[in-house]
């Protein structure tokens, strides 16, 4: 966690209105649809929410990484206030294979993934792999790359680290593989780092040493992180603030401590009541939340939560919640915090 107070008016990523559907052939799913969000620079921000609620869709929006046909972004924006030149670009509108948006991807945004063997390359080696991006992105030459590759590895604290620049991804333990996939990540020194289920993969105790890494190297390279995880006690351990996404949408934002002691959401409620929560006190009895995630083809006139509200009203099902500062930062998307209008 990098500090407690954010400054919202400097923000590193602005997200507006966005909306990134997939047109199938009989139906059209909204997978994003009509996010705004804005991550401050140097901060963490957790982006939770259950099992196809659009966390992956957007972390490969802001990639420009959406597979098209059959997916578009079709509304919004998704503006980088660049770091050095304190220029604004907005990458929505950029061509997904334009120079610009290579020169982004990986040089100023990096993702790491769930499962490192999808973006690790199986017959390469590992420093070779490093080396690759950051002679993508960094007039250097190859000798220069392959000593940041060992930089890297070294920052990373894997084990014998000069041995693995000579070594394949199969020859790692998953843990390592994720280490390899962080420092590929951070490289070519990105201003921002998606982190989608960077553990989920993992067992416990490995997760945790990835976790606080992902912190040293944060405070070490002056990032900011998206944390997208289904897991709220990673949440709770790592991220300055969080958003809760639900059917496409944000229905509640706030600084991690308020979130987790003031929910608002019924939603936000019901995914703590449904998950143990490291440090919170005493015996917690969990609940899962009752029903599905509708599908993002289904029209909801509504609330999409309302069909598994323990609070659902009358106006629930027929009007849809705008997400609206309920308290000072803290925003919710729910008619028992808002007047019918
Ligand atoms: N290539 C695709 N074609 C059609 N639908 C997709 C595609 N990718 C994702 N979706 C749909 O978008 C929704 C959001 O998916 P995703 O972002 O992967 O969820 P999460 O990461 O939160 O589990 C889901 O309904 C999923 O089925
Ligand atoms: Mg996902």
């Amino acid at each position: 966690m990098s500090s407690l107070s954010i400054p919202a008016s400097d923000p590193i990523l602005e997200i507006k209105d966005l909306k990134t559907y997939f047109f199938l052939e009989k139906s059209t799913v909204r997978a994003i649809d009509g996010v705004n969000l804005t991550l401050p620079r140097k901060s963490t921000l957790g982006l939770v929410g259950e099992s196809g609620c659009g966390k992956s869709v957007m972390s490969m929006s802001i990639m420009r990484l959406i597979q098209s046909p059959p997916g578009k972004i079709v509304n919004g924006e998704i503006k980088l206030h660049r770091d050095k030149t304190n220029e604004v670009i907005d990458i929505a509108k950029l061509d997904p294979r334009g120079p610009e948006m290579r020169k982004i991807r990986g040089g100023e945004i990096a993702i790491v993934f769930q499962e490192p063997m999808m973006s690790l390359n199986p017959l390469f080696k590992i420093g070779e792999q490093i080396a690759e991006v950051v002679e993508l992105h960094q007039k250097v030459s190859h000798k220069e790359a392959l000593d940041r590759a060992l930089e890297m590895l070294t920052k990373v604290q894997i084990s014998a680290p000069k041995q693995r620049l000579n070594e394949y991804p199969h020859q790692l333990s998953g843990g390592m593989r994720q280490r390899v996939m962080i420092a590929l990540a951070l490289s070519c020194n990105p201003s921002i780092l998606i982190a989608d289920e960077p553990t989920t993969a993992l067992d416990v105790t490995v997760q945790s040493q990835i976790l606080d890494l992902m912190s040293e190297l944060q405070e070490d390279a002056n990032a900011s992180i998206i944390l997208i995880t289904h897991n709220l006690g990673v949440v709770s351990q790592m991220a300055d603030q969080v958003a809760v996404m639900y059917l496409g949408k944000i229905v509640e934002f706030a600084d991690t401590r308020e979130l987790f002691h003031k929910p608002l959401h019924p939603y936000t409620v019901g995914l703590l009541n449904s998950v143990p929560v490291l440090g919170r006190k005493g015996e917690q009895h969990l609940e899962p939340i009752k029903g599905m995630v509708p599908l993002p083809t289904d029209a909801i006139k509504g609330c999409a939560f309302a069909p598994r509200c323990p609070h659902a009203m009358k106006i629930c099902s027929e009007k849809q919640p705008i997400l609206r500062e309920v308290i000072p930062g803290h925003q919710a998307a729910c008619w028992l915090h808002d007047e019918p209008q």
